[in-house]
């Protein structure tokens, strides 16, 4: 038998009113790995977290810590005896307490190995110089730092962030999620990160696990989540997409941008063929032809520039498309800019297409 990872958690269940918020969740965090619950808001991943650190019962499922027992059929370990570190969106430091008190503060020890320990911490999150400062004297971002090195500070085995980033200035945010992902490396807990933010995710995760109506409906690293998701709604949250319906004959699917391979569907299946905007190509108009058709592109299909956004490192353009009337969104390098009303001709990269059966 292989290691046990450093946080397990197996067919985890909460309903609240009849309602189940959790159903059958299950984690696997190794030590010195972040895993991202990502879902909207409502989809049980605050309550999945809670139930980790102990705080909320669940009414079935498991939770290990180095293959010891934290919850299940076997025992029940209360909060303060798990080893779990936690921050929370709303991590109020102790405002009567400077910001050395604030990271010594329920530390076991001797007086100078907590003062060695509050040092250490406070120089790893680069914070020494305000450790005689009370929190109402500090940035978001510092309070949010001290906070971290008060998380971190008992060394907990496993650490528990809900939303932690989300009360700061967005400008704060990615130095800080950076700054922060290099504290929790070197420290080498297993880590629960929870956010409904894709980008954060993709930013902090070495495992995504994406949530949806209490389920986890995908888990992999950020790459493959991305590239390669599950279904439509799970595309969907990490971009805008566009769909284009069609019907499978014979394991390919007609559509104006030429076929498109559907194996294994059976025939008669109605398909939804999902693109994201980066990966719609433009071409010009020439006296209404298009470029000529390629096996990577496809058939290239005629639009109308409806909407044309300046976004900086890219432009977002909307097509009214002449099939069908209906709208797909582009993305292209922003030295673009079409004019509204300009046709123009798109093509799809096939290899960058998700077809889906339509769900009845
Ligand atoms: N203590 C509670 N009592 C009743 N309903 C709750 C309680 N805690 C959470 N819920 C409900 O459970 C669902 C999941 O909540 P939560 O885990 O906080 O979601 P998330 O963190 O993904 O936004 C929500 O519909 C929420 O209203
Ligand atoms: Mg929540």
């Amino acid at each position: 038998m292989s290691e046990s990872p450093r946080l397990e958690v197996h067919g985890l269940v909460r309903s609240f009113a009849g309602r189940r918020v959790v159903d059958d969740v299950s984690l696997q965090v190794p030590a010195g790995q972040v895993t991202c619950l990502l879902g909207p808001s409502g989809c049980g991943k605050s309550t999945t977290l809670r139930m980790i650190a102990g705080v909320e019962t669940p009414e079935a499922g498991e939770i290990r810590a180095d293959g010891r027992v934290l919850h299940g059929a076997d025992g029940h370990v209360p909060p303060e005896g798990r080893g779990i570190g936690l921050m929370f969106q709303d991590f109020a430091l102790f405002p009567h307490l400077d910001v050395a008190r604030n990271v010594g503060f329920g530390l076991a020890g001797g007086r100078s190995e907590v003062a060695a320990r509050v040092d250490e911490m406070l120089a790893r999150v680069g914070m020494t110089r305000f450790a005689a400062k009370y929190p109402h004297e500090l940035s978001g971002g510092e309070q949010q730092r001290v906070a971290l090195a008060r998380a971190l500070a008992p060394r907990p085995r496993i650490m528990l962030m809900d939303e932690p980033f989300s009360g700061l200035d967005e400008r704060l945010r990615d130095g800080i999620r950076d700054e922060t992902l290099a504290v929790l490396k070197e420290a080498g807990a297993a880590v629960v990160l929870v956010t409904h933010e894709p980008a954060e995710a993709m930013r902090m995760a070495d495992e995504i696990a994406l949530m949806r109506d209490g389920r986890i409906v995908q888990r992999g690293a950020p790459y493959n989540i991305y590239n390669a998701p599950v279904d439509r709604e799970a595309a969907a949250f990490f971009s805008d997409i566009n769909v284009i319906r069609g019907t499978v004959r014979g394991a390919l699917t007609e559509t104006p941008f030429g076929q498109f391979l559907a194996p294994g569907v059976p025939d008669g299946t109605e398909v939804e063929i999902v693109i994201r905007p980066q990966h719609l190509r433009i071409d010009f108009d020439r006296q209404g032809r298009g470029p000529n058709p390629t096996a990577i592109e496809g058939t290239p299909a005629r639009g109308v520039v409806e909407r044309a956004r300046f976004m900086g490192s890219v432009s977002l353009v909307e097509f009214r498309m002449e099939f069908d009337g209906s709208i797909l969104k582009a993305e292209v390098p922003s030295v673009f800019l079409p004019r509204v009303g300009t046709p123009l001709w798109l093509m799809i990269r096939r290899d960058r297409c998700f077809v889906f059966p339509v769900r009845r």
